[in-house]
């Protein structure tokens, strides 16, 4: 099947009305007129569906999902899982920052990341957050150092590394032995010994995460065994686990990609658990990329066509600072006309944006009937593009539009040159 007959990764919810592309009842031709490119607009309806899946996943469990906020950051879409009952994974200070903003729940809060400071250590224990994932046994020490000196025994859980290859892209895999995330397998038991000896520390849990863009079941089935044997393992060494957080969420469509549903998934991971006697208690989960990556587009407009001599170029007013995947990880985003009237002169493109680096690609070899002018929609744009984009280029940040229904809610300003120059002084 050729790129073009493929359902559109975000259906139902971002899709076709004739010729032109939608988000919910909004057209993407209106919303850029009325607030300019580059733009990303994100369906509510489509992350409250992915939340759903896991919803059902978790029916009748002990559960908390906590939404791992890196994917997408923004306040206003923060606030959608918030209303919705979720938790969130930070990974900084200023993330926590963030979630606090938008009226989380501190409990709900869980923090992950292997380079906590002992200032935002402070920050979290002041917060009252749920749980410290801490992946190094100096971390322990110093969070215990902290927490002790503040008046407060600090809930931990241990990140421990299964060994499991998730089969992702090498920058994305974080479970196997050569990275630098969590302790490894063989020294858990040792660790949670540690921990549980430390003054400052109460041990609640243990957490891992294997990857991200995972689209099999197996290394999930693969992790389970590995970290369920560790439970029994720690336990028999006397240190109780009262959750088992086991990291982040699927992968998605991006390119006729078919991950399992996550209900699916869960199912079938419960039957296991179930069997091993592990079915009491509780689970936390932090996926980011499914609750969010295809409920956004990008939108940006044609500035130019030009022949090269190799190849057509179509150069667009979003670039690798707005779209880091692509230069950053080789990524594959689908690009969709916004309109789909076409001009009978399709050329196979690749679509650039105007930063000064030959990295600066978009989509490569893509077939689009465009001229300059034309709207283009980068498609699975709602997770990791805004909360990794840059100003590389002094270009300013994109605006960010949420849709719900026919209503659509400017959720971030267009960055200004003024925002970009405040905190900077020239000198003498
Ligand atoms: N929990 C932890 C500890 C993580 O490190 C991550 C992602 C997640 C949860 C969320 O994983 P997800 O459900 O999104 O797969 N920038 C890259 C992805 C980096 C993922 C890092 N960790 C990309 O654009 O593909």
């Amino acid at each position: 099947m050729s790129q073009n007959q493929l359902p559109l990764p975000g259906q139902p919810h971002i899709a076709r009305n004739g010729e032109t592309l939608m988000v919910e009842q909004m057209s993407l031709e209106a919303l850029a007129r009325e607030h300019g490119t580059p733009l990303f607009v994100y369906s509510k309806q489509w992350m409250l569906d992915a939340l759903a899946a896991y919803q059902r996943g978790f029916e009748g469990r002990d559960a908390l999902i906590c939404y791992a906020m890196k994917a997408n950051s923004s306040l206003g879409i923060l606030r959608v899982f918030a209303q919705a009952g979720c938790g969130f994974d930070i990974v900084s200070g200023g993330e926590l920052a963030r979630v606090l903003a938008v009226g989380a729940d501190p409990a709900k809060i869980i923090f992950s990341g292997v380079g906590k400071t002992r200032a935002e250590m402070r920050q979290a224990l002041a917060a009252g957050i749920g749980c410290f994932n801490v992946e190094s046994e100096e971390e322990l020490d110093v969070l215990s150092e902290v927490a002790a000196a503040a008046g407060q025994r600090a809930p931990v859980s241990i990140r421990i590394n299964p060994n499991v290859d998730p089969k992702t892209h090498p920058y994305i895999s974080t479970g196997l032995k050569g990275n630098k995330f969590g302790i490894a397998h063989d020294r858990a038991v040792q660790a949670y010994r540690h921990a549980a000896s430390l003054p400052g520390l109460r041990v609640v849990g243990i957490d891992c995460h294997i990857g991200s863009q995972i689209t099999e079941a197996s290394p999930y089935m693969d992790a389970l065994e590995r970290v369920l044997d560790l439970v029994q393992a720690i336990e028999a060494a006397g240190v109780a686990l009262h959750h088992i957080d086991f990291g982040g969420g699927l992968g998605i469509d991006y390119n006729g990609d078919t991950p399992p549903n996550a209900d699916q998934l869960w199912r079938q991971l419960f039957a296991r658990i179930d069997a091993r006697g592990f079915g009491h208690r509780k689970f936390i989960i932090e996926p980011g990329r499914s609750l969010v990556g295809n409920a956004g587009v990008c939108v940006t407009e044609v500035l130019y066509t030009k022949p090269g001599e190799a190849k057509n170029f179509c150069i667009v007013d979003a670039a690798m600072n707005d779209l880091p995947r692509p230069a950053m990880y080789q990524a594959f985003h689908r690009i969709e006309p916004v309109s789909a009237r076409g001009h009978g002169q399709a050329k196979d493109y690749d679509v650039v944006g105007p930063v000064c680096e030959s990295g600066d690609w978009i989509g490569r070899d893509r077939l689009l009937d465009v001229r300059a002018g034309d709207l283009l929609a980068v498609l699975s744009a709602g997770a990791y593009c805004m909360s990794m984009a840059s100003n590389y280029n002094t270009r300013n940040r994109a605006a960010e539009v949420l849709v719900s229904g026919n209503r659509a809610t400017l959720i971030r300003r267009r960055e200004t040159i003024e925002d970009q120059l405040r905190n900077e002084l020239a000198g003498e």
